[in-house]
């Protein structure tokens, strides 16, 4: 058989098969109460995968490796920020996780509380993870990278019991507040405040605790020699939430379960990333997105391997860095973005090719398009396998992949190939939402019940669930948000967002956020924000605000730092137009897609349904006066 047949072979059976296959997957997770039913599908479409099945997910983890893997690494944490790089072996991070996890309990933490962890790439950040789902809390990592409103926002919809943080955070050699950025968060937020436990790092003088305020070490400290039992929970109990943007400005908490997602992390390392225990991987991403919850941390844990946790940039101290790491852990598997790829490719292939990189059997890269370009040349520059992957943090872990661990495909550059398996892709067009022929674009659907490891909800919203992703067609189908096209061999090319999502840098942002930030300026009555080509970032950020006559305008400058202090640098835009007004539709309705057209240069097309043409022109000024 050939990769193509095996590949054929094993998304077959997962489809037929559904149940007996992911019976057979359960069996790389160690559960408390065995499974005995693999999937209640009696309330679509909700998937309630190993009904009353109960397993620990910090146990699976860490626990179970102790015997054989005890004084194996499990976390290499390399900050080239502060110069340091420490090692943590399985029982190592054991003993610490136990420890936290002794604190939460003392600061009231229960089963199903949530604890909120916004924080740098720092060690205590996995700690805290896997300490929140040792005692059955569910934790809701923030990024790092957002700011007072977009955490106060994340605060009060997941009512945290606790949140933990540090004191400061450090990129690119410049010190950033974390603590500070929290206090103006608490400001905004309509929950009492929660308790707060502070990493402190010697980067900033230790600021006096306030009142229900914790520091880190001390409370550590006290709980040297703590062992808690791990909590044994239902298959469906949340491990996490985790927000992430859409349409609207308020985010979507997205609640994963407990037995599903071990399930689909551990075999999504055996049959997608071929990761096997005991090796390294190297995740170049940030734990406060999918891609870190699901490979730096839970995935490579739950398969006995070794993570890397990098705090730092790829090209700092310069652009061989992280290839210095894989020759000097040898790393197996590596995975990171099109963005950070694009960005050594502007400093040339020696960097990379200075280094020993015969360890290295994959590198995937997903989260945003991968250009057929870049594809090319890192390929070519490893000479090695580059695999393209394309998801979501709904889903957290590939919906579109080549195999690896099953055996390779072709690669066609530009195409994240085929469905994973479990995931019934279909391409309909977006009106009728009848099936679309091959080479023509269309919506990309995924039939239900979506497989174990995706979000069972929003958190706390059941019908913004069915809202949002099933109400498109009148067939229940979970709508990706992506346009693709199939060709004729079954490879997939994705081909852009149908709604208001951006993606900068492969860092998903909703532009209705932005724009009801910039609205809360006085002097702001309506902003529109869109995302315009960027060779390097994939997409950049631009925003046009129609400001009232009273007073002086407010400078570009002031409407950016507006943004970066209440949602985060990442959203910062790059340019802001003062413009008379926006085009809208007759009946209000805002027309995005030609206002993006302009800020990309491109004719704004026709557009026969516009409320007055004129305001195009002034658009069009604008954004020439600009650039003159
Ligand atoms: O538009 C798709 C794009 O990123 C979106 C999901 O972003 P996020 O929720 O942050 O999850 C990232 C998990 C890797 C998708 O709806 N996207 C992600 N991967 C790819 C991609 N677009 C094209 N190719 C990819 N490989």
């Amino acid at each position: 058989m050939n990769a193509r047949e095996r590949y054929e072979e094993f998304y077959r059976n997962a489809m037929d098969n559904k149940e007996a296959f992911w019976r057979e997957q359960a069996q790389l997770i160690d559960w408390e109460t065995p499974v005995s039913q693999v999937l209640d599908y009696s309330n679509p479409p909700f998937a309630y995968w190993y009904p009353g099945a109960t397993l620990n997910l910090c146990y699976n983890t860490l626990d179970r490796h102790l015997e054989q893997r005890g004084d194996q690494n499990a976390l290499i944490w390399v900050s080239t920020e502060v110069n340091k790089t420490v090692a943590f072996t399985y029982r190592q991070l054991y003993e610490w996780v136990n420890q936290a996890a002794a604190v939460f309990r003392q600061m009231g933490v229960q089963k199903g509380d949530r604890i909120l962890i916004y924080m740098p790439m720092i060690p205590q950040a996995v700690v805290a993870m896997l300490a929140c789902v040792r005692i059955g809390a569910i934790h809701s990592v923030v990024f790092g990278g957002f700011a007072a409103h977009a955490l106060a926002s994340r605060i009060d919809d997941a009512t945290p019991k606790l949140i933990v943080t540090a004191d400061a955070g450090i990129r690119g050699g410049k010190i950033v507040p974390y603590k500070p950025l929290l206090d103006a968060s608490f400001k905004q937020i309509t929950i009492p405040k929660p308790n707060v436990l502070i990493v402190h790092r010697d980067l900033v003088p230790q600021s006096p605790l306030g009142v229900g305020e914790w520091d880190w070490d001390q409370e550590i400290a006290l709980n040297a020699r703590a062992h808690i039992p791990p909590v044994a929970v239902d298959s469906r109990h949340p491990s996490y939430i985790l927000y992430t943007s859409g349409t609207t400005g308020t985010p979507k908490g997205v609640q994963r379960d407990t037995g599903g997602h071990a399930v689909a992390m551990r075999a999504s390392m055996k049959h997608i990333y071929d990761l096997r225990p005991g090796e390294v991987m190297f995740t170049g991403s940030d734990i406060g997105w999918v891609v870190g919850h699901s490979y730096i941390v839970y995935a490579p844990l739950l398969t006995g391997a070794t993570t890397i946790l990098y705090e730092g940039l790829p090209i700092r101290p310069d652009p061989g860095i992280w290839w210095s790491l894989v020759e000097k852990f040898k790393v197996t598997i590596m995975f990171t973005s099109p963005t950070a790829i694009r960005l050594l490719k502007k400093n040339g292939p020696e960097w990379i090719q200075d280094h020993d990189l015969s360890s290295l059997r994959y590198l995937f890269l997903a989260g945003e398009p991968l250009d057929r370009e870049t594809h090319r040349w890192i390929s070519s520059t490893i000479n090695g396998q580059v695999i393209d992957n394309y998801w979501q943090t709904e889903t957290g872990w590939p919906i579109l992949t080549n195999h690896a661990g099953l055996g390779l495909m072709a690669t066609k550059f530009g195409s994240p190939a085929v469905p994973a398996y479990g995931f019934d892709c279909h391409l309909v067009d977006e009106r009728t939402g009848k099936p679309v022929k091959d080479n023509e674009k269309g919506s990309l659907m995924i039939k239900p019940p979506l497989p174990p490891g995706c979000m069972t909800t929003v958190w706390g919203n059941d019908q913004r669930f069915l809202d949002t992703y099933f109400s498109r067609f009148e067939t229940l189908m979970y709508a990706t948000f992506d346009y693709a096209m199939r060709d004729e061999e079954g490879y997939y090319f994705i081909m852009g967002r149908d709604d208001d999502v951006i993606n900068v840098a492969g860092h998903r942002l909703g532009t209705r956020e932005i724009e009801e930030i910039l609205c809360t300026h006085p002097q702001v009555s309506e902003a529109a924000a869109v995302g315009v080509t960027d060779a390097v970032k994939g997409q950049e950020i631009v925003a046009f605000v129609v400001v009232s006559r009273d007073g002086a305008p407010p400078e570009g400058k002031e409407l950016k730092d507006l943004i970066s202090r209440e949602i985060g640098a990442i959203a910062r835009p790059k340019e802001i137009y003062r413009v008379a007004g926006l085009p809208k539709t007759r009946s209000g309705k805002l027309l995005r897609r030609s206002i993006q057209a302009m800020a990309e240069g491109r004719d704004p097309g026709d557009l026969p349904t516009i409320d007055d043409v004129a305001v195009l022109d002034h658009i069009k000024k604008a954004i020439e006066a600009t650039h003159d």
